[in-house]
């Protein structure tokens, strides 16, 4: 598509993108002048709608727009994994347009299951799932989309071999689309409303990010790798310390990583809460493009670096970094030669622990000392650097007579990586130490996972992963099962002793002879020495013409299907008669309100996959999970599950809300953690927090997200109270200005509804006047439908 335009006279030629983006930054520094600005706003403002109004409204002229600007973006393309896009494509089809606006691709890499090994599984998977991948398929080809089949390679590691380029903006249906950060991309993972506003060719809303500079410096030494730099800086932040930033890093120690290792770092910065992160341009992104056959993408991203500025800001020309001197709002500083190896968890990603306090840590907690399981690859890790410094011990140990004590998994990120991987030997090593190579997806990442090594659900037990999230269940949905998250050649070499207490750098092995064996430190290449193979990636259906004879397949009597009906809009009148639902005591990750594993299923229907709504939610109020009761018309208050409750709450036309703690919807763009309350009948969610993702979410599809003014207010609410709003109609009117009240009759104990005391509890919002639009309208779909 490289078409030879200049955007001024004499400069070197560039693509269509790259000189929109140099006309963009031009506009972009003639509104703000010299100011020193960092990557991400470089990029970020150089995607803008209308500059000038972004940047200067509600920001003092220009001078605080980071957490004030409404930014309306103009991505230049939407990525789709098979989950999410099921419902991202129900949702675009229900705007009858011919075509998608932007580009776009959709990644089979979610429903397959991982249990025998990539052939099978994938065979297995394709039948299974038949119908949802004809589903996807006719769709791409109605709307010109990119198609990438089962078996062609998980999402984030697709995107960054072929689609990710230096000064780019994407969004991703998925939370760890970040990961393309790692060339120099933003790439924010959004639900599949707004993958929709894109796709429809409408600008895509974001509050302007503040930035949070990580200054790296030193080199990392021998059994440490860029996983370790995330896992530490996850301890250092926690799951909330990233939201409302975009994480940039920069200094000397940033020229010491491979564009894979920095990949692997933005991947996991979704477990900050961040709303992406970015490395700049380095040499290692021109090593990377040139083995991923995109040499010519880096003589553009050359070019555009060689332009020389323009008015005021003559010395700070796009130069895929941030100007010297620019401010960050918060600032980290790392020297890569003190971190060492981190194991994060159990449950939670920020739980990190240095390798060399691990063992004492596994004592104290009394977690497993068994190690039953380790898993490496995926699309957090699976890159030829962090494959060949796994071969590495592996090819050592293997001399020395040694096998995996514990199960041994390999899950490549694409069909690239492996068939390079295949064709360098390093899969057969892999294999003939006994370790089991699993398809390009997902599989256990995602709780697509049949383990038959007999652990029970509900036994206790832990593995070792180099994936990037570890909540309760996620993997074999088992809430027993502790996964720990750390580099791939850490978990291998635990998973040769099968101990949780072994620390490869200092302990050592006995082999079958009664010697003693210690782990060299890993060493591995960058990249392959001759380009990546592409393997069957050749079957992806790439830049097709929209064809509008296409029908796509949906049958009507489809359990896995349905087209979407459209919400109800907002009544013309403040909220009243709405009963608590359930309060949440703790965490409440997306998963938690929208389970993947099995579920996975029904993600392109609605009222199906409904079924599944917070069921592993804590009851705040009696302890149990998946806990619910009818106080209003069940004088037994039998117990039930939630999703039940909500489901009989929707047959009365019962309103409802629900009542959380911190960080609500945690974890995943998943936007059925917003759709399925919203069909069942939720109009509110009131919290500690939320995060960010996910409010966006709720407000698309209609819920009003709501946080406690005082945060001591989450114990003046429960289950089963009756709650109106006081001054939400008027704020939505108001364009998302006002103050917003819940009136609370709470639920006498024992009693019946409305008998208790009233309480009036004061919320926050978040909403801004676009926001306040689609509430109105019932979704955001209702109104850009509508054409509004
Ligand atoms: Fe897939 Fe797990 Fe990555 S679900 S996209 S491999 S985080």
């Amino acid at each position: 598509r490289v078409t030879n335009t200049r955007p001024y006279s004499n400069g070197p030629l560039l693509p269509p993108t790259y000189e929109k983006l140099y006309n963009k930054y031009s506009e972009v520094r003639r509104v703000l002048g010299a100011r020193r600005l960092t990557l991400a706003e470089k990029i970020l403002y150089s995607h803008l709608d209308n500059v000038e109004e972004s940047l200067l409204s509600n920001t003092n002229n220009g001078s605080d727009i980071r957490a004030n600007a409404n930014l309306k973006l103009r991505p230049d393309r939407v990525n789709m994994q098979d989950a999410s896009a099921q419902m991202a494509l129900l949702q675009f089809m229900s705007c009858n347009l011919p075509q998608t606006a932007i580009p776009a691709s959709i990644h089979c890499d979610h429903l397959i299951v991982g249990e025998h090994g990539a052939d099978d599984d994938l065979s297995a998977g394709i039948k299974t799932n038949r119908e949802v991948f004809d589903f996807l398929e006719s769709a791409a080809r109605k709307y010109g989309i990119d198609f990438w089949p089962p078996g062609a390679g998980i999402i984030h590691q697709t995107v960054l071999e072929n689609y990710a380029l230096p000064g780019l903006m994407m969004l991703g249906t998925d939370s760890h689309s970040p990961n393309a950060g790692g060339l120099c991309t933003i790439t924010i993972g959004v639900g599949g409303a707004d993958a929709v506003e894109a796709l429809v060719g409408a600008p895509w809303e974001l509050k302007a990010p503040k930035i949070m500079g990580v200054k790296l410096s030193g080199t990392l030494n021998d059994w440490v790798s860029p996983k370790d730099l995330i896992l530490h800086l996850a301890g250092l932040l926690t799951v909330r310390g990233g939201t409302g930033y975009i994480v940039e890093y920069f200094g000397s120690g940033v020229e010491t990583l491979s564009l894979t290792g920095m990949a692997t770092v933005c991947n996991m910065g979704a477990e900050l809460g961040a709303t992406t992160s970015i490395f700049p341009y380095t040499e290692a992104s021109k090593r990377y493009l040139k083995a991923t056959r995109r040499e010519q993408a880096s003589r553009n991203a050359d070019a555009l670096q060689s332009f020389p500025g323009t008015g005021a800001a003559e010395d700070a020309f796009f130069q895929f970094k941030a100007d010297e001197g620019a401010q960050y709002d918060e600032l980290i500083e790392v020297d890569l030669s003190k971190l060492e190896p981190h194991i994060n968890g159990p449950f939670t990603p920020d739980l990190a622990t240095p390798l060399s306090q691990f063992k004492k840590t596994v004592q104290e907690q009394q977690w497993p000392a068994k190690l039953s399981a380790g898993l490496i690859g995926s699309c957090t890790n699976s890159s030829y650097e962090d494959m060949t410094r796994v071969e590495s011990i592996v090819r050592e140990a293997e001399k020395a007579g040694l096998k995996p004590k514990a199960d041994f998994y390999i899950t490549p990120g694409s069909e690239q990586i492996r068939a390079t991987l295949e064709r360098d030997g390093t899969l057969e090593t892999f294999t003939q130490a006994g370790g089991i190579v699993l398809s390009n997806a997902c599989g256990p990442c995602i709780g697509q996972w049949k383990r038959h090594d007999g652990v029970a659900k509900g036994t206790p037990n832990a593995i070792l992963t180099s994936y990037n999230r570890n909540f309760r269940g996620r993997n074999d949905g088992n809430p027993e099962t502790m996964n720990f998250l750390a580099s791939p050649e850490i978990v291998t070499a635990m998973a040769y002793a099968g101990s949780t207490t072994f620390n490869p750098m200092t302990d050592a092995l006995t082999t079958p002879s009664g010697a003693e064996f210690r782990f060299p430190a890993p060493r591995g290449l960058e990249g392959p020495e001759t380009p990546f193979e592409q393997g069957k990636q050749t079957l992806a259906v790439l830049s097709q013409p929209p064809d509008p004879s296409v029908r796509v397949a949906i049958s009507p009597s489809s359990e896995r299907l349905a087209l979407l009906e459209p919400f109800d809009p907002f009544p013309e009148s403040d909220l009243t008669g709405m009963r608590v639902l359930v309060k949440v005591a703790g965490k409440c990750t997306t998963d938690t309100i929208s389970a993947a594993g099995p579920w996975l299923k029904y993600k392109g229907h609605l009222p199906n996959i409904s079924a599944n709504t917070l069921n592993t939610a804590v009851n705040a109020e009696t302890g149990e999970v998946n806990a619910a009761y009818d106080y209003d018309l069940d004088p037994s208050q039998e117990k039930m599950t939630i999703p039940e409750l909500a489901q009989r709450f929707k047959e009365r036309g019962q309103a409802w809300l629900v009542v959380a703690e911190h960080n609500y919807g945690e974890g995943s763009a998943r936007e059925h953690a917003a759709l399925q309350p919203r069909y069942l009948g939720a109009r509110i969610i009131v919290c500690k927090s939320f995060a960010r993702i996910h409010e966006t979410n709720l407000k698309k599809q209609g819920v009003v997200p709501l946080t406690f003014a005082d945060q001591a207010d989450y114990e003046r609410i429960g289950a089963g109270d009756e709650v109106e709003t006081v001054g939400l109609y008027d704020m939505l009117r108001n364009g998302g200005v006002g103050e917003v009240k819940l009136r609370v009759k709470r639920r006498r104990r024992g009693s019946k509804i409305g008998e208790g005391e009233v309480v009036e509890i004061p919320v926050r919002h978040t909403v801004s006047r676009d926001q306040a639009r689609f509430i109105l309208a019932g979704s955001a779909l209702n109104l850009l439908a509508r054409g509004g």
